[in-house]
């Protein structure tokens, strides 16, 4: 489990048309997909999915934002997945993300930054189970 990493290309990456270039630049980098869903989130299911971040002052607008269109989950395998995903999603706040990264490229702001990824492996595990069955993620 500890080469497998969990993303969301975020509603405003998919209202910019942005998925496709996004997943290219993901099985560029050698991500191989073990399971994708375009779907999206309500209020309740952007909530407790964010609920780690519950107490932060950018908890509410997050969570409408994340519920604001649709978005696209996946589980990615790759050694070391977790830590070269957040290498190649650059950082939080897409005007500090380096230069050819994926927030660089399509984010527009912290809270639009285009992408999710997860910030350790026992995140990954719990994201990734909080979208896809056991079924869907084998
Ligand atoms: P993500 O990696 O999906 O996890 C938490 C999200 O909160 C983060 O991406 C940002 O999109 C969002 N966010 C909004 N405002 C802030 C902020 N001030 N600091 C950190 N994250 C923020």
């Amino acid at each position: 489990i500890t080469n497998r990493t969990f993303t969301m290309i975020k509603p405003d990456a998919v209202d910019n048309g942005y998925i496709g270039a996004i997943l290219n630049d993901i099985i560029s980098a050698g991500f191989k997909i073990v399971a994708m869903k375009y779907t999206h989130l309500t209020a309740e299911t952007a909530g407790a999915f964010y609920e780690v971040h519950k107490e932060r002052p950018f908890y509410a607008d997050l969570v409408r934002f994340m519920s604001s269109g649709s978005i696209v989950a996946a589980i990615l395998e790759k050694d070391n997945a977790v830590e070269d995903f957040r290498k190649l999603i650059g950082a939080t706040d897409p005007s500090k993300a380096d230069a050819g990264t994926i927030r660089n490229k399509f984010a527009k702001s912290i809270e639009a930054n285009a992408v999710h990824g997860s910030d350790s492996d026992e995140n990954a595990a719990i994201e990734g189970n909080f979208f896809f069955s056991a079924l869907e993620r084998y």
